[in-house]
């Protein structure tokens, strides 16, 4: 990847991969990248829902925003590897629901949809669905979400990570997020079980972080928890990924998760003041080993 001049590049000491933050447009830093040289592609482009972001005017006429969509998909696609990923999560409103069945249709005949991962924010469990083996006494009600206040409308505690490739049959690493069995004998009873781990399925709860203070912690209106694109690479295979990209990287949270999984990362924000708040972020987890450039 060719670096720009106001690239910000930070690494771990020594020869750590590097983790690149670009300002500007996505539509045409894309442009500019190598076809075929990106490996996996975690982001969430604004869902044109009103949000307040600080450049970003998230108010197009439906069609152009569909049609944008569209166009800068065509990109990814060019740049993706043969057998690369794209984890596309979108949300919609109890008002809005469609943003995510039509921003995932504007891809349909750019790539093939191989999975659609549900990103569960917050879910209840009464203790009679989980038989004994969770000893759960009450109701466990976990994760957070925002309160919608209605009559008619449910809270809204999910959205969709949408899962493309270019064939279609890219292999995944499920055990990479595999989970024990809870009834130990299906491990000796199904053949294809050769260790006690198995496929934890497309819904995924990942709560956000607990904060104490929006403003400070996470001065950005839609966010996603690191811990959501890292479950994305280690499901297409942390070893594979020579490069991750995020071109809607907001607060570098998938920057973060590239630290965490120790693969090169190439993130793309439009607003400088989020761009600060990702550098930060990003030396905050490479912690006092961290070199710049
Ligand atoms: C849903 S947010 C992504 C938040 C990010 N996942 C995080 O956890 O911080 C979408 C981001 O895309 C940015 N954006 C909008 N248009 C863009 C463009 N053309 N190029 C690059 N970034 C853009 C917005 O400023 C916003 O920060």
């Amino acid at each position: 990847m060719t670096e720009r001049e106001d690239d910000v590049v930070l690494r771990r000491r020594g020869d750590g991969p590097p983790v690149t933050l670009r300002t500007g447009d996505c539509m045409e830093l894309l442009a500019e990248l190598e076809p075929a040289s990106v490996d996996v592609v975690v982001t969430s482009p604004p869902y044109n829902l009103g949000i307040r972001y600080g450049r970003y005017d998230d108010r197009a006429p439906r069609e152009d925003y569909l049609a944008w969509i569209g166009a800068w998909a065509e990109r990814i696609r060019e740049i993706l590897a043969e057998d690369g990923s794209l984890f596309l999560n979108v949300g919609g409103t109890p008002a809005d629901p469609w943003v995510p069945f039509e921003v995932a249709s504007q891809l349909r005949d750019v790539l093939e949809l191989q999975n659609v991962i549900h990103w569960v924010k917050s879910i209840a469990i009464e203790p009679g669905d989980v038989g004994n083996a969770a000893s759960l006494e009450r109701t466990l009600a976990v994760g957070h979400y925002k309160p919608i206040n209605s009559p008619r409308f449910l809270n809204d505690c999910h959205e969709f990570v949408f899962h493309f490739t270019r064939s279609g049959k890219v292999p995944v690493d499920r055990l990479a997020l595999g989970v024990p069995y809870q009834d130990k004998s299906n491990v000796a009873r199904w053949k294809a079980a050769k260790r006690d781990l198995r496929c934890r399925g497309n819904c995924w709860f990942v709560p956000y972080e607990t904060i104490q203070s929006r403003a400070k912690e996470r001065p950005h209106p839609a966010t996603f928890p690191s811990r959501l694109p890292e479950m994305a690479v280690r499901l297409h295979g942390v070893e594979r990924t020579r490069l991750m990209l995020d071109p809607f990287c907001g607060l570098g949270s998938s920057a973060v998760a590239a630290v965490r999984l120790g693969v090169p990362f190439l993130g793309i924000e439009l607003d400088p003041a989020y761009v600060e708040v990702a550098v930060e972020r990003v030396r905050g987890e490479l912690g006092e080993l961290f070199c710049e450039g």
